[in-house]
């Protein structure tokens, strides 16, 4: 499900790094969502969680310093589209994580595919031409 393939590059290198990253996070919550025991979960949630929390400061802000240096006109657009993932994060880890763990980790499943599906695909790749007349690969 969460396999990164060349189709999903944006031609800068760094960029598609970090993006690997995202599925590879996305990975590791699907295989947590589709585990069907009756087991505790929470430490592996909690920790994908973390580390989703950090990536996503790192990515966005990566993203807004690059399109602000070079005075992308879709900056403000693009950046408010971040926000709501911001936000949408957060109102998943507001919620009673431990008692609904199984939850947690399909709502988690689903905010990576959107994020790819409706973020990258579509509005990352609004920067690929003009990041690259910009010289940077
Ligand atoms: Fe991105
Ligand atoms: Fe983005």
């Amino acid at each position: 499900m969460f396999k990164w393939k060349p189709e999903f590059s944006v031609n800068v290198e760094e960029i598609d790094k970090q993006h690997k990253r995202l599925f590879e996070l996305g990975g590791r919550i699907y295989d947590i969502a589709s585990l069907k025991d009756s087991f505790d979960h929470y430490d592996e949630i909690m920790e994908v969680l973390d580390e989703l929390r950090s990536y996503t400061d790192y990515h966005f802000k990566y993203e807004e310093k690059l399109m602000t240096r070079y005075n992308f006109e879709g900056y403000e657009e693009h950046s408010f589209e971040h926000l709501f993932f911001m936000k949408k994060l957060d109102r998943i880890e507001k919620k009673d994580i431990d008692s609904a763990q199984n939850e947690t980790a399909l709502d988690l499943v689903k905010f990576v595919a959107n994020w790819i599906e409706d973020h990258i695909l579509k509005s990352d790749m609004k920067y690929k031409d003009f990041f690259n007349s910009k010289g940077i690969r």
